[in-house]
């Protein structure tokens, strides 16, 4: 069976991983723990890029080696994962051999087979980027010097010029196009798609994919003085990392099968063009299937300003766990923006929806139902009810599908919307109910509104797994239900139940002094 396959970046080894990093691959988190709860099987792959000037500079600035310095950096890049509870199934680094040696084997084959020739470069470099720009996209500003045209990067390029491969990226462009057209889900979301393709539109330069005046990257194996380009080498890994070959090496143990094309990649949108234009024309060059889709998500500011090195401004993951705790961090992010727009982080914003969306909405209705049944019932639910005496689970079964589709669409903030608009029809149902007053008239009916209440919010927990998977396990574990992997169908929550213990616990969520 093809697995669902997805991946992250490979993150730059250059600094310390933050919130930006954190971002991606907790979505990529989330959407693997969803397909896993839908049953699928799903391998999802991260990992660091770790080669090019910008690292061989930090290194050297402190005095390490590079692969010293990466291998410091990968380990927090995978210590943070580990925090914030991201199950990853492969973590692959760019100074593996199993990648370096596969690139090498892959560029030497492009070389023989014509789409990678040998030429000379001259242009403008930005170190900063790791990207190549030409005399016209970097015009001289006023006082006559060339910034890096991204606007997030602006820094002063360096003036290139020498021997270099280059890869025919001219000659994929009307195959290009023609796969955008034929494949209206590769370019994700809609509204990016268009941006591409007017770029690959205006025409495509070939590109430089090696480099003399870099030491730290891998070597071609007919002309070591040079390294691939490091985007050339980083995109691989998606390839490389499932054991892929390139067509006459010997056969050998590979996930190639098993795993390729990718479903999703996820990346920032400052990376898409790379993703979209220059890795699915390697893959045509290769003949290799393209991924499915690429999905480039948008951007964090930190209380309006671009998140930099000079403002000092980076938020650090731990620093909001250590605060909030891991799931309210993984919720936040993904109820404050939308996959796929840009957004602000602003700490009055992350307190105001603790206390509102978590404390009051969901903590609150927990604590409320868990103790009503431990004082109206004596902590055990009935036996099964009659069916017209639950209501609100079946209604529930109607907004499953809501759920599923905005996640399949990764629209992980309108899912979370549908999931808090079930829990304050929660509360309301208390609410309007009054369970403390009905006790006194009829208890038989508190006891089937408990009923109905605990094994909806079972239901809520399930939808809420692969966003807060700590919280919804103490949420199951609270209502007596201990296979919490796998969502729960009404049928399987009204079958489940009967006799359940329910424990009342501390409130979930603490409130914060705002
Ligand atoms: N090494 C390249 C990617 C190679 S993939 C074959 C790279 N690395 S990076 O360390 O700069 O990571 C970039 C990714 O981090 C972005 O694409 C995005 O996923 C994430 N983010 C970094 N800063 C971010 C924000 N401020 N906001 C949201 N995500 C951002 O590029």
């Amino acid at each position: 069976m093809k697995k669902f396959f997805i991946t992250t970046p490979l993150y730059y080894v250059n600094a310390a991983p933050h919130i930006g990093h954190a971002y991606t691959t907790i979505a990529a988190d989330i959407l693997a723990r969803h397909r896993r709860q839908k049953g699928e099987q799903v391998h999802f792959l991260t990992g660091t890029d770790e080669h090019g000037s910008k690292i061989e500079l930090v290194a050297q600035e402190a005095g390490v080696t590079p692969q010293a310095w990466a291998d410091r950096i990968a380990a927090e890049f995978a210590d943070l994962w580990k925090h914030l509870d991201i199950q990853y199934d492969d973590f692959i680094r760019t100074t593996q051999p199993r990648h370096s040696e596969r690139v090498q084997q892959v560029f030497a084959h492009l070389l023989e087979k014509g789409v990678v020739y040998k030429g000379m470069y001259q242009g403008y470099y930005c170190v900063s980027d790791e990207t190549y720009w030409t005399e016209t996209e970097a015009p001289p500003d006023e006082k006559g010097r060339r910034l890096c045209p991204n606007p997030d990067c602006r820094k002063e390029l360096k003036v290139t010029e020498e021997e270099s491969y280059f890869f025919k990226l001219s000659a994929y462009q009307e195959p290009l196009l023609q796969h955008y057209r034929d494949n209206p889900k590769f370019l994700q979301p809609a509204h990016r798609a268009k941006e591409i393709v007017n770029f690959v539109g205006e025409g495509l330069r070939d590109l430089a994919v090696s480099r003399t005046k870099v030491s730290w990257g891998i070597p071609l194996l007919s002309d070591p003085g040079h390294v691939v380009y490091v985007w050339f080498d980083a995109l691989l890994n998606y390839l490389t990392a499932t054991g892929y070959r390139p067509p006459g090496m010997a056969e050998g143990p590979s996930d190639y099968a098993a795993l390729w094309p990718a479903d999703v990649h996820l990346v920032g949108k400052e990376i898409y063009r790379f993703h979209t234009v220059i890795w699915p024309a390697m893959l045509m060059a290769l003949g290799v299937p393209l991924p499915q889709s690429v999905f480039a998500h948008g951007w964090w500011t930190v209380e309006g300003a671009k998140m930099s090195k000079s403002k000092g401004n980076f938020i650090d993951p731990r620093e909001i766990t250590r605060e909030y705790g891991v799931d309210v961090l993984r919720y936040f992010l993904f109820r404050e923006m939308p996959f796929g727009n840009d957004g602000d982080f602003s700490q009055q914003s992350l307190k105001k929806r603790y206390n509102a969306e978590l404390a009051n909405d969901l903590g609150n209705l927990v604590s409320r139902v868990t103790n009503m049944v431990d004082q109206y019932l004596g902590g055990a639910l009935p036996g099964k009810p009659p069916l017209d005496r639950v209501s609100l689970v079946k209604e529930l079964r109607e907004e499953t599908a809501g759920i599923e589709e905005a996640m399949e669409r990764l629209a992980f903030q309108d899912a979370l919307n549908r999931i808090f608009a079930v829990v304050g029809r929660l509360n309301l149902h208390v609410d309007q109910n009054k369970p403390w007053a009905l006790v006194k008239t009829d208890p038989e009916a508190v006891k089937w509104l408990l009923f109905d209440l605990v094994c909806s919010l079972r239901m809520v927990a399930g939808w809420l797994t692969p966003f807060m998977p700590v919280t919804s396990a103490k949420i199951h574990s609270m209502l007596g239900v201990r296979r919490v992997a796998e969502p729960l169908t009404p049928e399987e929550v009204l079958a489940g139940p009967s006799g359940d213990r329910i424990a009342k616990g501390p409130p979930l969520f603490p409130r914060k002094t705002p």
